[in-house]
C-alpha cells in the first residue's frame, strides 16, 4: 500500500503546468462512443479514474491507447451495450456512459453505481430524464436494464438541481434524438462547455451550454475529431492552497482564469496576491493568512465543493475563524478529523464546519478517506512541523496526475513510498 511521507515547512516556488481536467475528460471519454470512428484527446491526465473509464471503453469492444497525456480512442467495432459490477463499482461516475451506450446501441444494461465517500451518490435526476426522452428503465437486482424501442425522444427537460453528471446525461443522449432537445436548470460548470465543444467538433448542434438552458438538436452522424482538454480547476485551487499555507509563491500555467471566479477572491481575502498574465496564474501569499470568514459550496459558478477540502486544509493556520458550509453533498467533512490529528481546530456541525486557525500544526500519521480530503492532507502536511505520513493514496491517483512530483518541482519536500 503506497504512502507519502512529507517534511513539512519548506517554502514552494517555481511555475508549473496545471493538469488536464478529470471532470471534463471523463463525460468526453463516454461521448467518443457517439462517433462511430477515431477521437484524439490532448491535455488528458493520467489518473486511475481515466484508466477506469478506458477499460470500460475496452470491455465495450473499443480501442483506446495513450501517449503521455495523448488519448486514441478508436469506437469503430464497439461490440457490447452493457458494464459489468465490478467495472462499474470501480467508478460511480461511469454512469455517464448510460445515456451513450443508449443512444448507439437502442440498449443498455449496467449496475446501479452505488454510493462512494461522498454518501449516497443517487441518480435519480438521471433516470428521470432519460424516461422522458422515450427510454424504458427497468431497475432490479441492482441492475438498471435500458431499452429505446422507438429511439430518443426530443424533450423539455427542467432539471430540479443543476446536476453536473444528469446535464452531462441528457445532453450525450439527446444529441442523436430525432428533434430537439432542451433542458433548463441546467449545470453551468466548464466541464459541461468542454463537452459540448467536444461534441459539436464531431458534428453535433449544442447551444447554451455553460449556462442554465442548453439546447440540443439531434444530428444523424458525428465523426471524431481532435479535441484538448480544459485545465483543471480543482488542481489549480488545490496547488494554490498548498503555496498559500507555505507563505510562498508559485506561477501556475495553463490556467483559465474565468472557471476560477469563485476561488480567486477567496485567497485574495486572505491576503494573497494574484496577477495573472498570457494563460499563467501568479499567487503570492503573506507570511500568515487571514481568515476568508465564509465559504459556502455552489453550483458552478458559485464555490466549487470539490475546492472545499484542500481550501479548508489551508485555512487551519489562518487567523481567525472560517465558516464552511458544504450545500452539495451530504458527507463531505471525512477530512476533518485527519486535519484535526494534525493540530487543527476544526468543529463540524451538520453541513458546516467552523475552523478556527491556529498557529501550528504538527506532522502525524493520517489517512485519506476520499480524493479531495487526500489533496488536503497533502496541503496540511506541507505546513506542518515535522513529518507527516498519508495512507490512502490510491484516492489522490483518481485525481491528481503525478502531484507529488509536481509538488516536488516546487521545493516541496514529499516523496511516495
Ligand atoms: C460531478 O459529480 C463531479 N464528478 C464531482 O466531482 C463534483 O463534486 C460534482 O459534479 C459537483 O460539482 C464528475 O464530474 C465525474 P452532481 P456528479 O450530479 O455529477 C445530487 C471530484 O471530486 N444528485 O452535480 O455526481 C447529488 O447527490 C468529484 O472530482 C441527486 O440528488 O455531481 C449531489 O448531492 C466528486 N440526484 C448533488 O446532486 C441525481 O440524479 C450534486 O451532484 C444526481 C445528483
Amino acid at each position: 500500500m503506497a504512502k507519502l511521507l512529507i517534511s513539512g515547512g519548506k517554502r514552494l516556488n517555481g511555475e508549473v503546468k496545471v493538469q488536464g481536467s478529470k471532470n471534463s475528460t471523463l463525460p468526453i471519454l463516454a461521448a467518443t462512443i457517439l462517433c462511430e470512428d477515431e477521437s484524439v484527446l490532448f491535455n488528458c491526465p493520467k489518473l486511475t479514474d481515466v484508466d477506469a473509464t478506458i477499460r470500460i471503453l475496452r470491455y465495450l469492444g473499443c480501442k483506446a491507447s495513450r501517449s503521455d497525456s495523448t488519448l486514441v480512442v478508436d469506437t469503430t467495432d464497439m461490440t457490447r451495450s452493457d458494464i459489468p459490477h465490478d467495472l462499474m463499482r470501480e467508478m460511480r461516475s461511469s454512469i455517464i456512459f448510460l445515456g451513450v451506450i443508449i443512444a448507439r446501441c437502442g440498449k443498455a444494461k449496467m449496475s446501479l453505481p452505488g454510493g462512494c465517500e461522498l454518501g449516497p451518490r443517487p441518480i435519480d435526476l438521471h433516470l428521470s430524464a432519460l424516461r422522458q426522452m422515450g427510454i424504458e428503465i427497468n431497475e432490479e437486482h441492482g441492475e438498471l436494464e435500458c431499452v429505446a424501442p422507438s429511439g430518443i425522444k426530443p424533450s423539455k427537460i427542467a432539471l430540479s438541481f443543476p446536476s453536473v453528471g444528469a446535464t452531462e446525461n441528457i445532453m450525450l443522449t439527446a444529441v442523436k434524438a430525432n428533434g430537439t432537445t432542451i433542458i433548463t436548470n441546467a449545470a453551468k460548470e466548464p466541464e459541461i462547455t468542454d463537452l459540448a465543444d467536444f461534441l459539436n467538433s464531431c458534428g453535433a448542434r449544442i447551444s447554451g451550454a455553460g449556462e442554465s438552458t442548453i439546447i440540443i438538436e439531434g444530428v444523424q452522424k458525428l465523426s471524431g475529431c481532435s479535441h484538448s482538454i480544459i485545465p483543471d480547476r480543482i488542481v489549480a485551487a488545490t496547488l494554490m492552497s498548498a503555496a498559500a499555507i507555505t507563505s510562498s509563491k508559485i506561477t501556475l500555467d495553463g490556467v483559465i482564469l474565468s472557471h476560477l471566479g469563485a476561488i480567486t477572491p477567496v485567497f485574495e481575502n486572505c491576503g494573497c496576491e494574484l496577477s495573472f498574465k498570457e494563460g499563467k496564474l501568479t499567487l503570492d501569499a503573506p507570511y500568515r493568512l487571514r481568515s476568508p470568514k465564509l465559504i459556502r459550496t455552489m453550483p458552478y459558478p458559485g464555490f466549487p465543493t470539490d475546492a472545499q477540502a484542500p481550501v479548508m486544509a489551508m485555512t487551519c493556520k489562518a487567523s481567525g475563524l472560517t465558516v464552511f458550509v458544504e450545500n452539495i453533498f451530504e458527507s463531505r467533512y471525512k477530512h476533518v478529523d485527519e486535519l484535526n490529528r494534525l493540530g487543527a481546530n476544526i468543529k463540524v456541525e451538520g453541513k458546516i464546519a467552523l475552523v478556527d486557525g491556529v498557529r501550528h500544526l504538527s506532522g502525524a500519521k493520517v489517512r485519506a478517506l476520499d480524493l479531495r480530503g487526500a489533496a488536503a492532507l497533502i496541503v496540511a502536511g506541507l505546513s506542518s512541523q515535522g513529518h507527516t505520513e498519508i495512507l490512502g493514496v490510491r484516492y489522490l491517483e483518481r485525481g491528481y496526475d503525478d502531484f507529488e512530483v509536481v509538488l516536488q518541482s516546487l521545493g516541496a519536500d514529499i516523496k511516495k513510498i
